[in-house]
């Protein structure tokens, strides 16, 4: 579809498209004629769909933050499940995860060699020196936020400590590559050069991805990618930074029995920190952290 000159803008704005967005589809276009990735208008937000996701990610914090309070040794993960979906229903928002593609609960609890999607239970008790991956996604009022942090439990071993906290970096790094007519490869290289420093590795086959009106929409985000590839960052793109970091192989498999858990293949630890993040016309707005 060509729009002309004087056609109303494709954003919602209900400006004509000469004083909107002609000259950045025009950008685009030149990126897309050099043989770049870009994105298509249906994943770029307009500012209030911003501030739906916004009120969505206030949920998940603040279930982020009380799970902070309370997660402690001998608890169940069945428990954080119950807290994730009660917390969630009183503030008018949906479990994201839940019923998703046969998911079975609320949240995701992923504990050391648990890479991903680890699914709560009644008989998996945290325990002294486990490292746990919490996270939340919420759905509301039509907009999804997504975040993840991980949790210490009594004494765990340095080596597993610096795993989480050089995880975290890794976010934290690749947050700083992003900005407009930036590409995802930057945010990517940035991760995968921090977590190779210190003797880790990166999950290859499962990585971020947009959110906004969906829970995950285009583009997937991969934390392997050189410098300059995969897409085109423009303002307005929502997408997850939530690199999986292995502490040996970067191979992982997925349980057979229950379709969902996704262990490393050496069994050695995982972990995993995730964010939200809004492109804006300068660089970038966290939306959950
Ligand atoms: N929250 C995960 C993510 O970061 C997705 C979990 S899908 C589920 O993308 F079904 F397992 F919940
Ligand atoms: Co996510």
């Amino acid at each position: 579809m060509t729009l002309g000159r004087n056609d109303v803008c494709w954003c919602g704005s209900g400006r004509k498209y000469k004083a909107c967005h002609l000259q950045f589809d025009d950008k685009i276009l030149g990126y897309q004629r050099k043989g770049h990735i870009v994105p298509e208008h249906d994943i770029i937000k307009t500012p209030e769909q911003i501030q739906g996701i916004k009120e969505s990610s206030v949920i998940n914090i603040a279930i982020l933050d009380y799970l902070e309070e309370v997660v402690k040794e001998g608890m169940t993960t069945e428990e954080i499940n119950h807290i994730v979906y009660q917390m969630t229903v009183e503030r008018g928002g949906v479990p994201a995860p839940l019923d998703y593609e046969g998911y079975p609960k609320s949240v995701c609890t992923s504990i050391n060699e648990v890479v991903c999607h680890g699914i709560p239970g009644k008989d998996v008790v945290l325990k002294s020196g486990d490292i746990v991956n919490i996270d939340v996604s919420t759905e509301y009022k039509g907009y999804f936020s997504d975040s993840s942090r991980m949790f210490l439990i009594g004494e765990v071993s340095e080596e597993k400590k610096k795993l989480v906290q050089v995880t975290k970096e890794c976010v934290e790094l690749g947050l700083e590559q992003v900005k407009p007519w930036g590409f995802l490869g930057d945010v990517a290289a940035a991760i995968n050069e921090h977590a190779m420093k210190n003797g880790y590795s990166v999950v290859v086959e499962i990585g971020g991805h947009g959110i906004g009106l969906e829970f995950h929409e285009e583009p997937f985000v991969s934390y392997v990618a050189p410098r300059g590839t995969e897409m085109l960052m423009v303002p307005g793109m929502v997408f997850t930074i939530e690199p999986m970091v292995n502490m040996g192989t970067h191979e992982v498999e997925i349980d057979e029995s229950d379709g969902w858990t996704v262990y490393t293949k050496d069994r050695l630890p995982s972990a995993q920190w995730e964010i939200t993040v809004a492109v804006t016309e300068t660089g970038y707005e966290v939306l959950t952290y």
